[in-house]
């Protein structure tokens, strides 16, 4: 799986970088190439030469070579690697990797790095539960990168706890395990319709109602399902969100009623349908065409119920077709998801709540349970939204 398959070591100044001796050694077995890129402090817990005759390649270390003045560009290597890692990667580089504190090639490379980023944290337990290294890890996980959570065990201070960077091989079984997903195309020839962003339901030329939907989730799901191979339609609501992804056709649309006929008209051709979109389920009932003047007066706008898009995708679905939505709760949220994947006949729901810290509205990240309509419940924590994407689609693959 990662033959061939260039990728980027970055070594920052930990005890744990030892284990990136065996890392480089798995990584070159499973025929891949591996640039490695150390800090200063890197090169005092291991030898460059360790590395570059593992690596079967020079290692970086600074921005040129100070004896010919050659230059090691960061934009090249960014550019070069299929995926890049920051093993050990210490509070330090975290820190400065979230806040862009270009000091090092390590850092500079990987702000200039297009492809997928590995992070394998190592710290003293304290250390890894300050909010600040909290913080940097959730703004790294907002990037999109990928964090290989660290062990618990005895750590090099003595003391016992969170903190033991993950084992060489649980590494590469995270790379081999994304590269497969990746390349294993495994929505091929599948036509799969997403729902994303906000509806604006409109009171007069000026206002509408409205809600926090950035459209993020909704987009990470149509980029995951094209990336794995399906043909997405992404019938989305008012975002600032761009698509440049040949499988993705977007149509744009305003309010819930458009949103409303544009899916049901395309359904009856898809595979699949996940309505990730939060749909405005009142509109107002007359639509003013000219701005309303305001007087001192209250004012009531009257609201009628919009078309429960989902469900009356649910009515019309055939028993090949597969229907997901989402629920997204503030209080009784488990019965409150299960009463609505029963309700729009769903196989099964992604429920999302504003009670969770990171999860839901506009945020990088999200923390969802899948309940399926067996009623089992499957758990996940914090991740990206590409990474929650990612296993919503695992969940839809074995659905289909
Ligand atoms: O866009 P982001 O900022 O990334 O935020 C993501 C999100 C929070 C919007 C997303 O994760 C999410 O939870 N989307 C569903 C929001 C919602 O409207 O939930 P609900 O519980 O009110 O609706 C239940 C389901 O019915 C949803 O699948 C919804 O799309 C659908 N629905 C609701 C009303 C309606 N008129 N038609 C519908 O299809």
């Amino acid at each position: 799986m990662l033959q061939g398959k260039k990728f980027i070591l970055g070594i920052s100044g930990g005890i744990a970088a030892y284990k990136c001796a065996q890392l480089t050694r798995l990584l070159v077995k499973e025929g891949a190439e591996v640039q490695v890129i150390m800090t200063k402090l890197a090169k005092q817990f291991i030898t460059p030469l360790t590395m570059a005759t593992l690596s079967k390649r020079p290692i970086l270390v600074e921005f040129f070579d100070p004896e010919n003045g050659a230059w090691n560009s960061h934009v090249d290597s960014g550019l070069w690697a299929d995926a890049m890692i920051v093993a050990p990667a210490t509070a330090n580089t975290m820190g400065k990797m979230a806040n862009g504190v270009a000091d090092n090639l390590l850092i500079t490379t990987y702000l200039s790095a297009r492809c997928p980023v590995f992070v394998a944290p190592t710290m003293d337990l304290d250390m890894y539960q300050h909010p600040s290294t909290q913080r940097n890890m959730s703004t790294l996980r907002s990037y999109g990168n990928h964090l290989i959570e660290p062990n618990a065990g005895e750590l090099a201070s003595g003391l016992v706890g969170k903190g033991r960077m993950a084992e060489p091989e649980e590494i590469v079984a995270e790379l081999k395990d994304f590269f497969a997903k990746k390349e294993k195309q495994d929505l091929s020839g599948k036509k799969v319709l997403v729902t994303a962003g906000p509806t604006h339901e409109k009171i007069d030329p000026v206002r509408f109602i409205g809600n926090y939907s950035s459209g993020k989730m909704g987009y990470a799901l149509a980029e995951e399902l094209a990336d794995r191979g399906a043909k997405v339609t992404l019938v989305s609501g008012p975002t600032q969100i761009s698509t440049l992804n040949p499988n993705i056709e977007r149509i744009n649309v305003v309010s819930a009623e458009e949103m409303y006929e544009a899916s049901s008209s395309r359904f009856e051709q898809m595979d699949a349908a996940i309505m990730c979109a939060a749909v405005a389920d009142y509109t107002p009932v007359h639509k003013a065409d000219e701005k309303m003047k305001r007087n001192d007066n209250e004012l009531s706008v009257e609201l009628k119920a919009t078309t429960d898009i989902a469900a009356a995708l649910g009515e019309k679905k055939s028993d090949k077709q597969v229907l997901v939505g989402f629920a997204l709760e503030t209080q009784d949220a488990m019965s409150n998801a299960q009463k609505k994947l029963i309700k729009k006949n769903l196989d099964f729901i992604v429920l999302n709540s504003l009670k969770d810290k990171g999860a839901g509205f506009n945020s990088y990240t999200n923390k969802i349970t899948i309940i399926d309509k067996h009623n089992k419940i499957k758990e996940f924590s914090l991740k990206s939204k590409a990474d929650v994407a990612s296993d919503i689609v695992d969940e839809l693959v074995g659905c289909l």
